[in-house]
């Protein structure tokens, strides 16, 4: 059984301490000081630490300690300062720890001098990042996403590290002599696999893509959540859908894409899609990576950006996001379709909240929700389906019963969200329809055919 307990540290991180199963590890945050930058826009070192600790927990660390490490200056050899990896060596021994998780990038020298100093494994941010994506994936695009990106990570380190080597042996050059070095032969088999799982993703990209075809022609239009890792976003997506997606207290709990088919106040259809969480600083070599996952939002026709904002770094967290969005290309035009969904409501203050309220009236395209109690869902599945009805109207047409030919028409041609059999012969059909789909509808049933109406009421 897991004996997992809060404590509440003097600099404000909360952190929980996993059971006696679990690896121990300290976490160190590297707080880069730059003179230049102005201070309000450096985001709080605490609050770097608590998801750095954050990441570890979802590794299943034990967290011995959690320390932070301002830098002014890196240095080459260790990047922190001899002052600190000495204070650390110390906190190592006292704690027993077998890992420091370093909140930063480290070089392979770097990260092998750390480990030499503490006696310990030390891993980076983006050996932290690739363990849990690994632990995370779980479709067969997902797990070979992530070998791809730990091969890359691991073929960079021997390139560089076997570089460095040879600029410690005075510029004569690794001489090979017979047969290959280790060095050489390691980088051939990660090369051999690296080949390996690009051929098998282009695969699997290939079949996806042809059921992404097979989706595009069903008229459902896809609504994709991003978000923060830890926004809220597999919790609204269960609230919206009543689908069981694992939703836990850890970061990255959604690694892959899932999708479930959702109806609208208006009966509107759409495709609801999950994706991966986002976090600040990750390695650009990682989001190549994980490109395909994102990619689900590119072509999605809404996306919610989903919230904390009872979160102390939301602005901050909000501006990452942004940021990844811009990188995928979600250009100024498409940024019309995001609508921010303001979530965990329910942890606010009432002045937080009243706060909050009055900012969300001044900001078109955002919604406050709890997607733990539910509050505020209703006017949210109005804004996705006002967002996407826009250009698209609902009618209702009166057939004769035994009209199965318009009926077809209708389907072919529209959304058919209702159909009622009267007594008296007819049908009548609620269908939505684009605007110039509707032109050619009028010509073909004229009376029969008027304005649906608005049901939006029953969403309030
Ligand atoms: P990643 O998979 O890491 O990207 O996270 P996520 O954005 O999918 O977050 P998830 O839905 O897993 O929620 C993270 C934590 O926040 C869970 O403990 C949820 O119970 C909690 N949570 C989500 N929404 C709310 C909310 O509206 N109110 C409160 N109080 N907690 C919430």
């Amino acid at each position: 059984m897991s004996t997992r307990k809060r404590l509440k540290r003097g600099d404000g991180v909360d952190f929980q301490i996993e059971g006696p199963e679990a690896t121990r590890a300290i976490v160190l945050h590297v707080e880069r000081r730059d003179r230049n930058a102005p201070q309000a826009t450096e985001r709080d070192a605490a609050a770097k630490l608590e998801e750095a600790v954050g990441l570890a927990l979802a590794i299943d660390l034990e967290i011995a300690d959690a320390v932070i490490a301002p830098l002014a200056a890196p240095k080459p050899a260790t990047l922190i300062g001899s002052g600190k990896v000495e204070e650390l060596a110390k906190l190592v021994e006292q704690t027993g720890a077998e890992l420091v998780v370093v909140n930063a990038q480290l070089s392979p020298i770097q990260q092998r001098n750390l480990e030499k100093a503490w006696g310990a494994k030390v891993l980076d941010r983006t050996g932290l990042i690739l363990e849990i994506f690994g632990r995370r994936a779980s479709t067969s695009e997902g797990t070979l996403q992530v070998e791809l990106a730990h091969l890359q990570y691991q073929k960079s380190r021997l390139v560089r590290s076997w570089t460095h080597l040879e600029r410690q042996r005075g510029g004569f050059g690794f001489l090979g002599g017979p047969g290959e070095s280790q060095l050489e032969a390691d980088r051939r088999i990660i090369q051999e696999r690296i080949t390996k799982i690009e051929r098998q993703l282009e695969s699997v990209v290939k079949t996806r893509e042809l059921h992404r075809k097979g989706r595009a022609r069903v008229p459902y239009p896809v609504v994709a959540l991003v978000g923060y890792t830890n926004a809220g976003k597999s919790t609204l997506f269960n609230r919206m859908s009543g689908a069981e997606v694992l939703a836990k207290d850890l970061l990255f709990a959604t690694l892959d894409p899932t999708m479930r088919v959702i109806s609208l106040p208006l009966g509107r259809k759409v495709i609801l899609s999950d994706t991966v969480g986002f976090i600040s600083d990750l390695p650009t070599a990682l989001i190549a990576a994980f490109r395909a996952t994102l990619e689900e939002v590119l072509e999605a026709d809404i996306i919610l950006h989903v919230r904390d904002v009872s979160h102390t770094d939301t602005e901050a967290q909000a501006d990452d996001v942004n940021r990844v969005l811009n990188e995928l290309g979600i250009d100024e035009v498409r940024r019309g379709q995001i609508i921010e969904v303001w979530n965990k409501l329910d942890r606010l203050t009432p002045e937080e909240r009243q706060l909050r309220e009055a900012q969300a009236q001044r900001k078109p395209n955002c919604v406050l929700v709890s997607a733990l109690t539910g509050e505020g869902l209703g006017h949210l599945l109005v804004a996705i389906e006002d967002r996407l009805g826009a250009a698209d109207a609902v009618y209702q047409i009166i057939l004769d019963s035994a009209d199965g030919q318009g009926l077809a028409w209708l389907h072919d041609r529209g959304e058919v969200l209702e159909r009622q059999d009267d007594p008296d012969g007819c049908m009548r059909v609620a269908v939505r329809l684009t605007a110039e789909k509707a032109g050619q509808a009028m010509a073909r049933f004229g009376a029969a055919m008027s304005p649906a109406e608005t049901r939006k009421a029953a969403a309030e």
